[in-house]
Parts: structure tokens; C-alpha cells; sequence
């Protein structure tokens, strides 16, 4: 049996259907994400969205920073073919990848976003390493998921400023999601 852990799980049949479901429910918490992240950038900076999906999160926040150099991991080669038919000049960026064994160099993004994908993420702690590690010192991680799918701080070790804030798209229940942000030191 395929459970949702295994990067079988999004095969072609299981992410046209998430990309469906996403445009219908999840436009609100995407640009709620992106002005975050449109926030936090630095002019020209590296952004990095984790567990990308179908992609529709980059698409945000290039409407919002064209200058941003954007980029994408996911699990499923499915959902990285949906996410790069759909990018501009950023599709050739949205690569097959786990989270916890990254291709990037050191040092090499400025901001790490992911949403509703760290639940999926069988040891959370290696992970949050993992993107610490492609971080640059003072780089910036911006993880959204479910309330429900509490990760404990300690996932956040070797971060600092680490910070859980409740977060409530437009037209959302009060406190669906929440946010971890944490810096790299
Ligand atoms: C529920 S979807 C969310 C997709 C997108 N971020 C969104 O908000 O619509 C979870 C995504 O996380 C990906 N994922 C799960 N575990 C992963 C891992 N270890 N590394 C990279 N991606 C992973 C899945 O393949 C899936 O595309």
C-alpha cells in the first residue's frame, strides 16, 4: 500500500486532483504567503519553496517579486512536472528533491518557505538541519501547515528567533494554519 509519506504517493492521478482542490480552497492561504515572503526577501534573493506541489504558491510571489530568484523541491516527479509546465523563467528551478537531502549548496538561499508539506516529512528535525544547512547566516525559514500537526521547537534546533504565530487567510476558520519562522544564525 502507497501511504502519503512515500514519494508515490502524488503520482499523476493523486496531483492533478490536489491542484484542483488547491485553486478551489487555497488561493487565500497562498497570497496571505507570499506578501510574507514579499516581505522578508531582499532585493534579488534566493527563495526556495519546499514541498512545492503544483507550484502555485511561486506563482504568488512572483506576481508579488518579479526580482526574486525562485526555486522548488517536491518528492513526487508528478508534482514537479505539474509546478514547472504552469512557471515562467523558474521552471528549469523546480526540481525532484527530499527535503531532508537537498542539491543546494551552503549558504545558497535566502529564504526557505513550505506549505502544508512538513507534516508529510517522516523525521522533521533532519529536515529543518537540511534547510538550515542551504541557508545563508541570517537566511530566513517560513514553514505553514496545519495547526493540528504540531512540531515540537525542538525540530527548530540550530535555528534562532524561532516563533510560532497563528495564521488566518481571508474568508479561513480562525487559526487553521500556523507559522514557524525561525533564522539561520
Ligand atoms: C499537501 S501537498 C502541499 C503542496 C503545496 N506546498 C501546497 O501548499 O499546495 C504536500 C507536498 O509535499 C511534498 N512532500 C512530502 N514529503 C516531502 C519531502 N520529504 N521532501 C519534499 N517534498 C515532500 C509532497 O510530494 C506534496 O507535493
Amino acid at each position: 500500500m502507497t501511504d502519503h509519506l512515500s514519494r508515490d504517493y502524488f503520482d499523476q492521478k493523486r496531483s492533478a486532483a490536489y491542484e484542483r482542490r488547491a485553486v478551489r480552497l487555497l488561493g487565500g492561504l497562498y497570497r496571505r504567503v507570499a506578501d510574507d515572503v514579499a516581505a522578508v526577501a531582499p532585493p534579488g534573493a534566493s527563495v526556495l519553496d519546499v514541498g512545492t506541489g503544483p507550484g502555485r504558491l511561486l506563482h504568488e510571489i512572483a506576481s508579488r517579486r518579479p526580482d526574486l530568484v525562485l526555486g522548488g523541491v517536491d518528492l513526487s516527479a508528478d508534482m514537479v512536472a505539474l509546478a514547472a509546465a504552469g512557471a515562467g523563467g523558474w521552471a528549469s528551478r523546480i526540481v525532484v528533491a527530499d527535503v531532508a537531502d537537498l542539491p543546494h549548496p551552503d549558504d545558497s538561499v535566502d529564504v526557505a518557505v513550505s506549505t502544508l508539506s512538513m507534516h508529510e516529512w517522516p523525521d522533521p528535525g533532519r529536515a529543518v538541519g537540511e534547510l538550515a544547512r542551504v541557508l545563508r547566516p541570517g537566511g530566513v525559514l517560513l514553514v505553514y501547515d496545519f495547526r493540528f500537526s504540531r512540531v515540537g521547537r525542538e525540530s527548530f534546533a540550530g535555528l534562532v528567533d524561532v516563533r510560532r504565530t497563528p495564521v488566518r487567510p481571508k474568508r479561513r476558520p480562525p487559526a487553521l494554519f500556523t507559522r514557524v519562522s525561525a533564522t539561520a544564525p
